[in-house]
């Protein structure tokens, strides 16, 4: 293994992954464990350089201290105590620690390398995965947003075609984003990739649905249906692989660093489909994986996209879904990107994309009446989707990109833009 790490032991603090960070700033890779971890998997990690107890707040959880095991003491780790009086630490800080002492922490005391960065951490994935999937198969359900391709493009590094990805296209993508998904996993890195247009499926159950919850239900389990069917095809796989990241993983305080996606992902399998996760990215935050993701040689437009919501053009195609609107959002949100790239605004704005309600209104076209779609633009900035403030686009960029829509996308007439912050509105419409 390349690395050296630092351990921090969750004992109910809110500010694990700010130490986190802190550590990895410095250079020196980092992971949070709970606070119940035995002296036997501490041990077992790979390159502890040295451990430290984060206490805090929630130290006493349901009337019971968090303690650690006595016996970690003796393992023979430099120990650190955050805001614990009670731990039997030889250092021991009140609050976080300041830059200057965590450093004196880590490389002197501890001694740990400052050798954290890409390359190494990839280096080591590749070897831990070969370690635990052998010779078996792995499957992934690549959706080609950030998290699922940055996974994928390092277990082909690892495993090669012991990976199979299946894309599942539900016909709720966004323009040319499945094409873009099998051109870089299957033309550029030669994956094991089934493909499945799964298109008509999802749009014949969604027809006449308008309820945003009911089409959500629709797509989610649908979708794993599809993907079940799939992996029921397939022969031998034991694995799962998953894009989990550190933000899926919560701090509760008592049984810490709760995975809280796989459970969620993996309980939407039927019992008898057993898989062992895989899940390489768990201990990097976003900007990380991003990094990963270049550092792999995925293209920039795909490791810095924007979000999207699971349930697609699916939610801004309001309403029932028809075909005709749905063409309608996705030429309309094809034609923001493209020109919200060319005014640099890609990387500036935090999401933006095009909704189409299901109404029509009146104006004139060729002189005559016309009965058509409006579509509405909306781009926010956020720093955790949680509030959020409208972008003030600029006049000529709106005007430019109405003047488009309202030329190259059928049965549109009208072009709005969304002011609304939130709360009270929502990012999404639905
Ligand atoms: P709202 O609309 O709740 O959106 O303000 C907050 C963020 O979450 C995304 N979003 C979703 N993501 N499945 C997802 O994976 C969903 O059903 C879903 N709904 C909203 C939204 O795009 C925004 O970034």
């Amino acid at each position: 293994m390349k690395q050296d790490m630092i351990v921090i032991l969750d004992l109910g603090s809110t500010e694990n992954t700010t130490l986190a960070r802190q550590i990895r700033d410095l250079g020196v890779y980092s992971e949070i464990h709970p606070h119940d971890i035995t002296p036997e998997g501490l041990k077992s990690l790979p390159n502890v350089k040295g451990v430290i107890l984060n206490g805090g707040k929630n130290r006493v959880v349901d009337g019971t201290a968090v303690e650690i095991d006595p016996v970690l003491y003796e393992c023979g780790f430099p120990m650190l105590a955050v805001d614990h009086p009670t731990a039997r630490c030889d250092r021991r800080m009140e609050t976080l620690p300041e830059e200057a002492d965590l450093k004196e922490f880590v490389l002197n005391v501890c001694g740990a390398q400052a050798n954290w960065n890409m390359k190494n951490f990839i280096e080591d994935q590749v070897e831990l995965v070969r370690k635990q999937v052998g010779d078996k198969k792995v499957l992934l359900a690549l959706s080609g947003g950030v998290d699922s391709s940055v996974v994928a493009a390092l277990l082909i590094r690892a495993i090669g075609q012991q990976l199979v990805c299946v894309h599942v296209n539900h016909g709720l993508m966004r323009k040319d984003e499945s094409e873009s998904v099998i051109e870089v996993f299957k033309n550029q890195l030669h994956a094991n990739l089934v493909y499945v247009d799964a298109t008509d499926r999802f749009l014949d159950k969604l027809a006449g649905v308008a309820d945003p919850e009911a089409k959500r239900k629709i797509i989610g389990s649908e979708f794993i249906r599809v993907f079940e069917e799939e992996a029921r095809k397939l022969e031998g796989i034991d694995f799962l692989g998953q894009g989990t990241i550190y933000p899926d993983i919560i701090e509760s305080g008592t049984k810490t660093a709760k995975m809280v996606k796989s459970h969620h992902n993996v309980g939407g399998l039927p019992e008898d489909l057993k898989f062992e996760l895989v899940e390489p990215l768990k201990q990097l935050f976003k900007d990380e994986v991003r990094s990963c993701g270049v550092e792999l040689g995925l293209p920039e437009a795909m490791v810095y996209r924007q979000p999207f919501p699971g349930p697609g053009l699916g939610v801004r195609c309001l309403g029932a879904i028809t075909r005709e609107r749905l063409s309608a959002v996705r030429e309309s949100d094809a034609i923001l990107r493209e020109e919200f790239r060319k005014a640099g605004l890609d990387r500036k704005v935090w999401q933006y994309f095009t909704v189409v309600p299901d109404f029509k209104s009146v104006g004139v076209k060729n002189n005559a009446r016309s009965f058509d779609y409006l579509v509405i633009i909306r781009a926010i900035n956020t720093v955790d989707a949680m509030s959020a403030t409208i972008e003030r686009v600029d006049w000529d960029v709106l005007q430019r990109i109405t003047d488009r829509i309202l030329a190259e996308v059928d049965h549109v007439n009208r072009v709005c833009y969304d002011m609304s912050p939130k709360p009270p509105a929502t990012i999404e419409f639905e």
